[in-house]
């Protein structure tokens, strides 16, 4: 089995550069297909999640090629008769193909997406609006059948800012006749990068960074060339590696203007942080101590995609800190395994945990379990004594692109070991 090993210990210095954003570049690959031509996505990042949703493109028709830190997708010869149907269940993010393929195809049948490791992410909203939109949904146990025979602009209140959902409308309206208008929209900067792309390719989009976004949709959409922004939760990973471990680091091209809630934690921390021209700059001082408490929260809140790593992090750090999980559950997984680390940390309830911070922490073998638990595993790992293996680490790949590269930038001695 795979697995990353880290002789801990080393408190990180230097400098790395962040990779592209995963949560950006899979809606922004989902709605090339909307253009049928040729877009050139640059800065996307070469990770397991990226190469899926490629391969699903080509299944469809689509030539896609790498060129240097970018890719070519050329969407001209999309025959959408041939998506699978399992496809789209395979990966959450291929959903966005959902309000993509409605637009252009009438019609689509997909499985039923099941539960995930953090959490039931159901699809209800995404269901709500769609219909609202003319969509028809045909369900049975194990498929969901959607047709829609004149999709159409439609006023929609999102009861909870969903980042899929807001992207699927927005995805389903630049196709719709009419304007849509989304209330209570999801604010993330993945949301705006999408609205970037499609406005660049010629769609009407307003809105986009605040709760209300509007849509007129029917407009031609033309290929286009378009950048995706630096990965805010990679940057953030490793600022939490940096304090775990005081270190120093300069986070290069980190997207600082959309990282105001991980820096002022960082800060009410006692680390310093300066955000440069170049990227971010963090350091840790000896004094560290923990904030009282921390929520997730939807953008511009701290972001459950950091509630993991922050926790590893501040399990070597004075204080105590109550750490509440407020868009996911089953997201505190990690926990037994920092606990076997010799981490003090007590479950208050499903959804919230007590860390006693400062206890030192010892290698040992662990198992990542998903994505940025695998990456929080790293971080206990960088700040514990020993050597630490963490297995399933397949799932670190999902998202980042060489993490154990990254963090050998860094001082870390860190490998991959492949079986
Ligand atoms: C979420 C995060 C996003 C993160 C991504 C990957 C938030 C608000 N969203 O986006 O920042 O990058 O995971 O980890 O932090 N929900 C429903 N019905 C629906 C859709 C969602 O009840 O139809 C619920 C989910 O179960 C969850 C919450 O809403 O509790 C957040 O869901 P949503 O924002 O849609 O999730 P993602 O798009 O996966």
């Amino acid at each position: 089995m795979d697995s990353i090993h880290v002789h801990g210990g080393v408190s990180l210095q230097g400098n790395v550069r962040i990779q592209g954003s995963k949560n950006a570049a899979l809606p922004v690959l989902a709605a090339t297909i909307l253009t049928k031509e040729t877009n050139v996505i640059h800065n996307c990042p070469k990770i397991a999640d990226v190469y899926k949703m490629l391969q699903l493109l080509t299944s469809i028709g689509c030539f896609v090629n790498w060129e240097g830190d970018g890719v070519r997708v050329d969407s001209s010869h999309v025959n959408l008769n041939k998506m699978p149907a399992e496809a789209i269940t395979e990966m959450r993010s291929s959903l966005f193909l959902v309000g993509t393929l409605l637009g252009q195809t009438g019609e689509i049948v997909m499985d039923r997406p099941g539960g995930c490791v953090i959490g039931e992410r159901t699809i209800d909203l995404h269901i709500f609006a769609l219909e609202k939109m003319g969509v028809s949904f045909f369900e049975s146990e194990a498929y969901i059948h959607a047709v829609a025979r004149n999709l159409h602009g439609a006023d929609i209140f999102l009861e909870f800012p969903s980042v899929g959902a807001t992207e699927n409308i927005i995805l389903a309206a630049v196709m719709a006749e009419g304007t849509t208008v989304i209330e209570n929209a999801a604010r993330e900067p993945e949301v705006v990068a999408l609205c970037q792309y499609l406005k660049q390719c010629g769609a009407w989009i307003e809105g986009e960074g605040s709760s209300r976004i509007s849509i007129t949709g029917g407009q031609r959409l033309y290929g286009s060339d378009f950048a995706i922004p630096a990965d805010r939760v990679v940057a953030g990973t490793y600022l939490f590696a940096a304090l775990g471990t005081r270190g120093s680091v300069l986070l290069e091209d980190a997207p600082s203007e959309q990282m105001e809630a991980v820096i002022s934690l960082a800060e009410e921390m006692g680390a310093e942080c300066q955000q440069e021209t170049c990227g971010l700059y963090v350091q840790a001082s000896e004094g560290l101590q923990l904030p009282q408490r921390i929520m997730t929260e939807p953008y511009p809140g701290f972001p459950t995609d950091l509630q993991s790593v922050a926790l590893a992090c501040m399990t070597g750090i004075e204080g105590i800190c109550i750490m509440e999980e407020k868009i996911f559950e089953n997201r505190f997984r990690i926990v037994e395994y920092l606990r076997k680390m010799g981490a003090d940390i007590t479950t208050i309830s499903e959804s919230a945990v007590r860390v006693n911070g400062g206890s030192p922490l010892q290698g040992c073998t662990v198992e990542a379990k998903e994505l940025r638990g695998g990456a929080a595993l790293i971080i206990a790992a960088l700040m514990a004594e020993g050597e630490t293996q963490v297995q399933g680490c397949h799932f670190i790949y999902r998202g980042y692109e060489n993490i154990c590269r990254d963090l050998r930038e860094l001082g870390a001695r860190i490998y991959s070991v492949y079986k």
